[in-house]
């Protein structure tokens, strides 16, 4: 059964026959700037693993870039989507109302924790139409122009979330961009200023954003701050909640409204389904929640999610899309939901979380190529350097390592702004056994890399 496999390599070389004859026709019929670097082809996945066109066996540390919290093919999922398949594919909520949009809707107002008592979400295709959206509601309820996003942050490839998105490598040529979008310093602990402890570079990064209101947009001008819990194409860069506590009060000081975007890192990854579940104990909810990704398990759909009193504060007609709610994407999402609640995948997450520290402990312990690892729950990365003194990135080794460990059945991501994180974006339903395979490989390869 695939779900319990190990990896298994079984061709001479990667890609196989079959797999390179495909990954040739890409070539020619797919522009090139829709990078991959990986000689997978997938014919079928269930749980964590999947078995590419020649019958090698991956063990999938990415599932997605974080859409396959459940897995590969869960069966129950699969059923939702038939049975959904079976009655209509589509109904577009500006003519025709289907249910499961209205059910999940319902749902997501009862677990997304955005400060406030009555709340209320609509439904988009993408994180990046999500984040839009978000920001979009949020001018539409302060009625001010402008909003305030983070040095490294990610939030999509649109024209206004490749303006909020740091890394300007991803937006190369595609200028000129929208105005009203100015960026504050994230509070990159493992990077903080030299001599500084945390506590004190928490209060400079304070200071840098409050900067923000002198230097770039007075405060009464803006409408939202958007912050990732944890950055994700960041390098799994955790807020630190005396920073959170602190923005949350400069949000209600100035009557800005705080986005938390966790298109990565939400449903169940960090522990809790979400990360601003530890804000929200903490009294420093968020006032918007944008989600996507794991979500409905590969069916594209997105989310945003805020208290009644910013929802309806929106004009008719200026949110929404043909797609957006899709039915088939809205049955996956209430059983993923469902499934996530009832096999407790929060808890699997923490427990796997527990492994996965002891294990990339111990390497960092071994390997000084490692200067850092952290996350929350199981959105974890590993940063890796070339001097533990100068803490210079990595990126070299990390891109080795992803092909090493790739050649050894091992499908693993690079992250960060200096691409120098590997992040671990496993599905939750990964076994012990597949995990422990999963450490062997990588181990070996950072031993195969850094031995000269
Ligand atoms: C935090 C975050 N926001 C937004 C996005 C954009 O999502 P999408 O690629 O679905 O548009 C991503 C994608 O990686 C993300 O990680």
């Amino acid at each position: 059964m695939l779900k319990t496999a190990l990896p298994k390599i079984i061709t001479e070389t990667l890609p196989g026959p079959k797999a390179k004859e495909i990954i040739d026709r890409r070539a020619a019929a797919i522009p090139g700037a829709i990078r991959c670097n990986y000689p997978c082809v997938i014919k079928r996945g269930e749980g964590a693993m999947f078995e590419d066109v020649d019958g090698n066996i991956f063990l999938d540390w990415v599932g997605g870039v974080g859409v396959l919290n459940v897995g590969y093919s869960q069966p129950e999922l699969i059923a939702a989507v038939k049975d959904q398949a079976d009655h209509y594919f589509h109904a577009m909520m500006n003519i025709v109302t289907h249910e499961g949009y209205i059910s999940l809707a319902e749902k997501m107002n009862d677990i997304v924790p955005v400060k406030g008592d009555t709340k209320k979400t609509m439904f988009v295709n993408s994180g990046a139409e999500a984040d839009e959206n978000a920001v979009k509601i949020a001018k539409a309820y302060t009625k001010r122009p402008n909003i305030i996003v983070f040095s490294g942050a990610f939030h999509g490839r649109t024209t206004l979330t490749m303006t909020m998105t740091a890394k300007k490598a991803y937006a190369r040529g595609m200028g000129p961009f929208p105005d009203g979008i100015y960026r504050a310093e994230f509070p990159y602990l493992y990077r903080k200023p030299e001599g500084f402890t945390d506590e004190e570079a928490v209060q400079y990064y304070i200071g840098r954003l409050n900067s923000v209101f002198e230097d770039c947009s007075p405060a009464d001008y803006v409408a939202a701050i958007v912050v990732e819990p944890v950055q994700g194409e960041g390098g799994f860069v955790p807020a630190p909640i005396e920073w959170v506590k602190a923005v949350r009060k400069i949000c209600d000081e100035k009557g800005i409204l705080l986005i938390a975007d966790e298109v990565q890192c939400g449903f169940g990854r960090s522990g809790k389904l979400f990360v601003s579940n530890y804000w929200e104990e903490e009294g420093c909810a968020p006032d918007i929640i944008t989600t996507a990704k794991s979500i409905a398990g590969g069916v594209p759909l997105s989310a945003v999610t805020a208290r009644a009193e910013i929802m309806d504060a929106v004009t008719p007609g200026t949110i929404g899309g043909t797609y957006s709610g899709n039915a088939l994407a809205c049955a996956s999402a209430l059983k993923v939901i469902e499934i996530i609640e009832r096999d407790k995948l929060c808890d699997r997450a923490l427990a796997i979380s527990e492994k996965c520290k002891e294990r990339f402990g111990g390497f960092k312990e071994k390997y000084p190529v490692i200067g850092d690892i952290r996350g929350i729950g199981v959105m974890l990365g590993i940063e890796f350097i070339k001097d533990a003194k100068t803490r210079e990135p990595n990126k070299e080794l990390v891109a080795g390592l992803v092909q090493e460990c790739v050649k050894n059945g091992l499908i693993i991501e690079s992250a960060g702004t200096y691409d120098n994180v590997i992040r671990f974006l496993s599905p939750l339903v990964v076994t012990d056994e597949q995990l422990e395979a999963g450490f062997d490989i990588l181990e070996k390869a950072i031993i195969k890399l850094t031995t000269i």
